[in-house]
């Protein structure tokens, strides 16, 4: 069994009511439930995290590594495309993770074409909505299972 992290950035606290016709109709709580379901029946534990302000953030990947979590899924939100503070947190403890966004930011306006994130990433998913969430867990499930042999 495997300690995964769920962790999403600014605004998407907000999901459900956010720009839905970008975003989706499901709300943090459904993906959140949903993942915690998925990480179970695959076998694995996941915790889940959201914050708006980058400090906070930063400090939870820290704390991830104390508490040996072996997996994240992160979606930075706006992070994505500013925060320098945290990518330096994943270089800093080097726990693998996959980059998720709801959706497809290379069909939107061009600040939002660059990542911080995209290229220290085991993997990305761009534009699947909320099952992006669960694609990125069961290749987190994969990812472990094969490096655990
Ligand atoms: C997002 C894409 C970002 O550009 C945006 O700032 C978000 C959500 C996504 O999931 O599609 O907050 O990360």
């Amino acid at each position: 069994m495997s300690d995964f992290l769920l962790i999403n950035g600014p605004n998407l606290n907000l999901l459900g009511a956010r720009e839905p016709d970008v975003y989706g109709e499901a709300t943090l709580g459904d993906i959140e439930m949903r993942c915690a379901e998925l990480a179970e029946a695959l076998g694995h534990r996941l915790s889940s995290y959201q914050s708006n302000a980058e400090h906070e953030l930063v400090d939870r990947v820290q704390q991830a590594a104390k508490d040996g979590i072996d997996f994240i899924v992160l979606n930075p939100g706006a992070f994505t495309h500013t925060s320098v503070a945290l990518r330096d947190a994943f270089l800093a403890v080097r726990i693998p993770f996959i980059e998720v966004h709801l959706s497809n930011t290379f069909a939107r306006e061009e600040f939002r074409h660059h990542s911080y994130f995209s290229d220290i990433a085991n993997s990305c998913l761009f534009g699947f909505g909320a099952y992006g969430y669960e694609l990125a867990l069961q290749a987190a499930a994969r990812y472990v299972a094969s490096t655990r042999g």
